[in-house]
């Protein structure tokens, strides 16, 4: 499977997922009507507190290259990929100079993951030293003033698991909580802000439908089914461990948000299995203390189903407006942006004109606006800090610093926009003056004037 396609196949499984073609899951997915609000006063005891967060994302696999442990290391291994993943952007070893990086663009948080894999390489075994690694890493962070955001599964976990059948194992989410009890007990006295799984609908569609992602499974909607349920049974579960072991934790899981056109509510986002789980227990409150969201593009829902190549992604910052809205009126909760950002093919510039300094200009002014509308967002967190390991392939460019992965180069260049994120964050939003050398493309009619 080529890497670089592997958003067709997903959002193709995704599509079939929201529209029930042929999939035989159990029932309609219901519309948004049918899910129970959570009241913002009743998660008080557990609202986040603090300033806005202004963050860039990365994740464990992507970013620190080397290990060897994982599931996702075996699919790599096997020639599942484009290219091989190698030493990524070496993060394992240069994080103290991306904090740097990170430090020097005026943010006060970091976000990425601490890898299952690494930690219990071996089922049952926690490797001391990568238990000492993130305690270093986390500590590194809160020594320049970034907050911690943890994800405790960004699409990867450790290959033993599989050997007890993955996540469709009826032990998975204990297997899970375990690592989440370690990491609690490790690094609660570190860490505040927590997300369970890194976008479960897209893990959940990749992997068991379109099966372009690890565990490769085409078409088996009761695999689909059953790891929902185990994911939803093990947020669930890591919610309430997290919360015994660190009373002053956040804890949310990050939602891949599209703007969608073609569904029961055109300026909303779709309808899925994952949310609709968390946020209709039976027993208690959903286990959310935010609601975190991924925004890029406006997909389009139509059959045959097809979605550019992610550097072709059209832009529409108008729809993150929307997404912010949706999920807070879904959830009644705080809005947390987990990711957001633009790729380019390697470095060539895009065909429609869009640089990712205007690109995130354009989506911050309707994060303003959004606040301005009353919609409680917590933090923005720019996806990338560098460039990465792109699932299977290094052609696609997320990093506000650009890093030759490839060849080893490693040096971390800055592209305009990590200039352009440096000015948004000093002056607390986009100004006329943090737009300084933005163009943006002449279809855009931005809501600040550059
Ligand atoms: C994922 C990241 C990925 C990014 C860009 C998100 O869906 O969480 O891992 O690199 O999108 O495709």
């Amino acid at each position: 499977m080529r890497q670089t396609h592997r958003r067709i196949a997903q959002f193709l499984a995704l599509g079939a997922m929201v529209a029930l073609v042929g999939c035989g899951l159990a029932a309609p997915l219901p519309g948004v009507e049918s899910l129970s609000p959570v009241t913002a006063q009743k998660r008080d005891a557990r609202s986040p507190k603090g300033p806005f967060l202004w963050g860039v994302s990365t994740a464990g696999y992507q970013w620190e290259g080397s290990e060897n442990k994982s599931q996702w290391a075996a699919w790599d291994a096997a020639g599942k990929t484009e290219e091989r993943r190698g030493m990524a952007a070496d993060g394992y070893r240069r994080y103290a100079e991306d904090l740097d990086l990170t430090k020097g663009l005026g943010c006060n948080a970091f976000r990425t993951s601490i890898e299952w894999s690494r930690l219990e390489p071996v089922e049952g075994q926690f490797d001391p030293e990568a238990i000492r690694h993130y305690r270093e890493l986390l500590l590194a962070m809160r020594a320049r003033g970034l907050t911690p955001v943890v994800t405790l599964m960004h699409f990867v976990y450790p290959a033993w698991l599989d050997a007890h059948g993955g996540w469709q194992s009826p032990q998975a989410a204990q297997y899970f909580n375990r690592f989440v009890e370690r990491v609690v007990k490790e690094y609660g006295d570190l860490a505040d802000w927590y997300l369970t799984f890194n976008e479960p609908t897209v893990f959940i569609a990749g992997g068991y439908l379109s099966g372009n992602l690890p565990p490769g499974k085409v078409n088996d909607a009761k695999g689909a089914a059953l790891v929902t349920k185990n994911l939803v049974s093990a947020h669930n579960k890591a919610y309430e461990t997290i919360h015994a072991g660190d009373k002053t934790a956040y804890v949310s899981f990050n939602n891949y948000s599209a703007s969608w056109t073609l569904k029961s509510d055109p300026q909303g986002a779709p309808e899925d299995e994952f949310l609709r789980q968390v946020l209709g227990q039976t027993e208690g409150l959903p286990k959310l203390d935010y609601m975190a969201i991924d925004y890029y593009t406006r997909l389009k829902l139509r059959l045959p189903f097809q979605l550019p190549m992610c550097w072709e992604w059209p832009v529409y910052p108008e729809g993150f407006y929307n997404s912010l809205r949706f999920y807070h009126r879904l959830t009644g909760l705080p809005i947390l942006v987990a990711e957001n950002g633009m790729a380019t093919e390697d470095l060539k510039e895009r065909a429609d004109g869009w640089t990712r300094e205007a690109y995130l200009t354009a989506h911050v002014e309707q994060l303003q606006r959004a606040m301005k509308d009353g919609i409680p967002v917590l933090g923005y967190i720019h996806w990338s800090i560098t460039d990465n390991y792109e699932w299977g392939s290094y052609r696609p460019r997320f990093g506000l610093f650009s890093v030759e992965c490839r060849t080893g180069d490693l040096r971390r260049v800055p592209t305009a926009a990590a200039e352009t994120y440096r000015r948004v964050i000093a002056a607390g939003g986009v100004t006329r003056e943090s737009l300084a050398g933005v163009r943006y493309p002449g279809s855009y009619r931005p809501i600040v004037k550059p």
